[in-house]
C-alpha cells in the first residue's frame, strides 16, 4: 500500500516540518531509506553478472561513472567477498580497453573465486590475493601479479574491515600507490549513521572510515576529499563512498 506523505512527516533539528517533495525532503527520506535498507540487509541482495556484490545500487552507479570516466589501468580493491565488485570493475574497464583488477581478501570464498577465475571474459583480468590487507608483505605480491604498464593509472577501493584503525592503515599502505589525478574510494562511510539502527554498534559513531579519512587527509597534503561528481548533492550516497583524490606527487 502506498505511503501518503502526511503519514511520514520529517522534522528538522528545530522540530520544524521538512516538506517531503523538496531536496531536503528527499535527503531526509534517503537517509532513512539507507538506515532501514542497511538494517534489513538490502546491500546483500545485489549481484553483478551473478557474482554477489555487497553495495547499495546508488553506490554502484557512482562507481561505474568513476571507473569509465577515470579509466584506471589498475584497480586495487581490499575486501573481495563474493567478487561482484571486482567483476563489475573488470567488466566496465573493457569499455576502454581493460584494466588489471587485483583484490586482497582475508577469507576467500573458494567457489565464487573459482567461478570468477574461470569466467572466459573477466577471469583473465582479475587476480585475488589471500591475506590481511594491512600486511605490508602484500605489496610485493601485488607487484608480482602486475605488469609495468598496469601502473599507468592506479585507483584503490578500500572495502575490507571498516574499522577506523584498519582503514587508516590501509590508506597509509595503498594511498601512495595511487597515481596523480586518480583516487582512493573508501567504502561504507555511512557506518557512522548506522550506529543506533537495529544491528548497528554504538562504537561506530567514532570507529568508522570517516575518521580514518579525516586523519589521513591531515597527514597527507597531496590528497583531498573530492565531492565534485556527487550530484545531486542531496542523495544518500554522500556519506557512504568517500572519494579521496591525489593532487600531486
Ligand atoms: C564488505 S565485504 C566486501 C564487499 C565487496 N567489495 C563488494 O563490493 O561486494 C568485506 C570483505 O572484507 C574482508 N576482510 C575483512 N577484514 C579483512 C582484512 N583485514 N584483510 C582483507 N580482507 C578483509 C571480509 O572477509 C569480507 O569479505
Amino acid at each position: 500500500m502506498p505511503v501518503k506523505p502526511e503519514d511520514m512527516p520529517f522534522l528538522d533539528h528545530n522540530g520544524h516540518p521538512i516538506p517531503l517533495y523538496s531536496p531536503e525532503g528527499f535527503d531526509a527520506l534517503s537517509q532513512l531509506w539507507m538506515q532501514v535498507g542497511w538494517s534489513v540487509g538490502y546491500p546483500f541482495a545485489q549481484s553483478w553478472m551473478g557474482f554477489p556484490l555487497i553495495q547499495f545500487p546508488q553506490d554502484v552507479m557512482r562507481m561505474q561513472n568513476l571507473i569509465t570516466q577515470e579509466q584506471p589501468t589498475l584497480i586495487i580493491e581490499t575486501g573481495v567477498s563474493g567478487g561482484g565488485s571486482m567483476a563489475m570493475y573488470a567488466h566496465l574497464a573493457l569499455v576502454y580497453g581493460g584494466a588489471r583488477v587485483v583484490g586482497i581478501e582475508k577469507t576467500l570464498r573458494p567457489q565464487q573465486m573459482q567461478a570468477l577465475a574461470a569466467h572466459p571474459i573477466l577471469g583473465p583480468h582479475i587476480t585475488v590475493i589471500q591475506g590481511d590487507s594491512t600486511d605490508p608483505a602484500i605489496l610485493p605480491i601485488l607487484r608480482a601479479h602486475t605488469q609495468p604498464q598496469d601502473w599507468q593509472r592506479v585507483c584503490v577501493v578500500l572495502d575490507s574491515s571498516h574499522r577506523y584503525d584498519h582503514v587508516l592503515k590501509e590508506l597509509r599502505l595503498y594511498g601512495p600507490l595511487v597515481t596523480v589525478g586518480s583516487f582512493v574510494m573508501v567504502m561504507d562511510g555511512a557506518l557512522k549513521d548506522m550506529a543506533h539502527v537495529p544491528n548497528g554498534k554504538p562504537r561506530w559513531e567514532t570507529d568508522n572510515p570517516h575518521r580514518a579519512v579525516q586523519e589521513f587527509l591531515q597527514e597527507s597534503p597531496a590528497f583531498v576529499l573530492d565531492t565534485q561528481d556527487m550530484h545531486p548533492p542531496y542523495t544518500f550516497i554522500q556519506n557512504n563512498t568517500l572519494k579521496i583524490k591525489r593532487l600531486d606527487g
